[in-house]
């Protein structure tokens, strides 16, 4: 049977040159690229400025306003879901009229989420639309009962058509739209089967302009690809106002949620979670997770006082230098940029007299943290060495302080956080830049030792 197309036309577009074809090919006949051409709506002719009359300027009811008149930031009123890990990271809560994208891997607990989120939305702003064509009603209301997400204001939706939940929603007006996922939703003016580039792009930008237009904020969630970005062009991601990532390292319960990309907020946040059978619980100490098991006593081993946003987070550095299985030593480095590591190992060498260069070297992050703070540096300096004399670390130790190259140690922002939060947990001693030792207050109940060059910290450690 014929499908009913709506009286849109669409043409294949190249990704690469702009090329436009009336049909898809495999190769662009302009610039010779492959698999680049891509389904477009065709939008009505005349829409350019040069074929605008010049009698119909005021006919448009979106007017330019002056930047005074504009609203302040601060008067905008936030949708809060009640979860603080989550509306931290969202910056505060949901801006009306934001398109927020939700990615993770398959599995990781993305509509869990939503769920719990959703539910905590409803509870306070009432009815919600939560289109879903990954399951069908049966199944997420299955879940949602699971994770406590019963409030009536919960409207499920098993709708794969972008039209008629678009209908739906500005009929039924709800505090929030969401959809589950942006890959199974297609819209009837395109060809291409759902989840196609072409297909996630026009999606996406007609639930933008219905946020925008509508002030109903609108949570997307997106799949990840086999090569870490979420499915679909990376245009998906220039498009929404808010990327935020879930992730979650292999059969750990703990997940990471991520501001990727925030117009409302800071990308530096991290909201943490554990899944449990009964949904995602908020983890309120992510440190004293962290370091749960830390192998004491054991070389190698370093914590660090890194921070996330404005919260500090103590993590375990851990470092295993072993004889070379090849004749050039490798380098094998998770949660730091192995970079970062290389110029670590280069300044032990010149600086401190200690050559690992030609060893294997393993550094890694524990519990599936990622740190890219230049804060780190000292703390993976130290266990790198700590490691190569096999002599450890005292556990009741906190290393932090960025390294310069001429081993240099230079000094960190928020210094008394990150003591506070060590005091917190039953630390008694802390190594740190000199230059941030000179110029604090308080000494947070620590013993605390300042060091100028890499030389000097291997010392006090010793
Ligand atoms: P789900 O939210 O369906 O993941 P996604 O939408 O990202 O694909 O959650 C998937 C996993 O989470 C599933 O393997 C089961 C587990 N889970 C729990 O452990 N506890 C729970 O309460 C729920 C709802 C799921
Ligand atoms: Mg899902």
């Amino acid at each position: 049977m014929a499908k009913a197309k709506s009286k849109t036309k669409t043409s294949y577009v190249c990704q690469s040159c702009g090329h436009n074809a009336p049909k898809w090919l495999g190769r662009c006949p302009q610039c010779g690229e492959w698999n680049s051409l891509v389904e477009e709506v065709r939008r009505p002719a005349g829409r350019g400025i040069a074929a605008r009359p010049a009698a119909s300027a005021g006919s448009h009811a979106n007017k330019p306003i002056s930047i005074a008149d504009a609203g302040n930031a601060d008067d905008i009123e936030r949708l809060r879901c009640g979860i603080d890990e989550l509306d931290r990271v969202l910056g505060a809560g949901l801006v009306p009229g934001s398109l927020v994208l939700l990615g993770g891997d398959p599995g990781v607990g993305k509509s869990t989420l939503l769920a719990q989120m959703l539910q905590g939305i409803a509870e306070e702003h009432g009815r919600i639309l939560y289109a879903s064509g990954e399951e069908s009603v049966a199944q997420t209301s299955l879940r949602a009962k699971r994770v406590g997400a019963t409030n009536k204001g919960l409207t499920l939706f098993a709708e794969t058509n972008l039209d008629a939940i678009l209908d739906h929603a500005l009929e039924m007006r709800p505090a929030v739209l969401a959809i589950d996922s942006i890959q199974t939703v297609h819209c009837d003016a395109l060809d291409s089967i759902p989840g196609s580039v072409g297909q996630v792009r026009e999606c996406t930008g007609r639930l933008m302009a219905f946020s925008k237009t509508s002030s109903i904020p609108t949570i997307l969630v997106g799949h990840v690809t086999k090569e870490g970005s979420i499915a679909g062009p990376k245009t998906l991601e220039h498009m929404v106002d808010t990327v935020l990532h879930f992730e979650g390292e292999g059969t750990s319960p703990y997940r990471i949620l991520r501001a990727i990309k925030n117009r409302f907020g800071s990308t530096q946040e991290i909201g943490v979670f554990e899944m449990r059978g009964s949904g995602l619980c908020e983890v309120l100490n992510p440190s004293e997770l962290f370091l749960a098991e830390r192998p004491e006593g054991a070389p190698g081993s370093v914590v660090v006082a890194t921070l996330e946003g404005t919260r500090p987070i103590l993590v375990e550095v851990q470092a295993l230098v072993a004889p070379p299985a090849a004749n050039f030593g490798r380098r094998t480095c998770a949660g730091v940029d192995s970079n970062r590591v290389a110029l670590l190992l280069a300044v032990l060498a010149k600086r401190a007299g200690l050559d690992l260069v030609p060893e294997d070297i393993f550094v890694n992050v524990a519990g599936g943290v990622r740190v890219s703070e230049p804060a780190v540096d000292l703390g993976i300096a130290v266990a790198l060495a700590s490691s190569a004399y096999d002599k450890a670390v005292d556990g009741k130790t906190l290393v932090f302080g960025e390294v310069g190259l001429a081993g240099e140690i230079r000094a960190v922002n928020m210094v008394d956080v990150r003591l506070s939060e060590a005091a917190k947990l039953g630390f008694e001693r802390c190594v740190l830049p000199e230059q941030n030792l000179l110029r604090l207050e308080s000494d947070h109940g620590l013993k605390l030792i300042g060091v100028s060059n890499v030389k000097e910290a291997l010392r006090a450690l010793a």
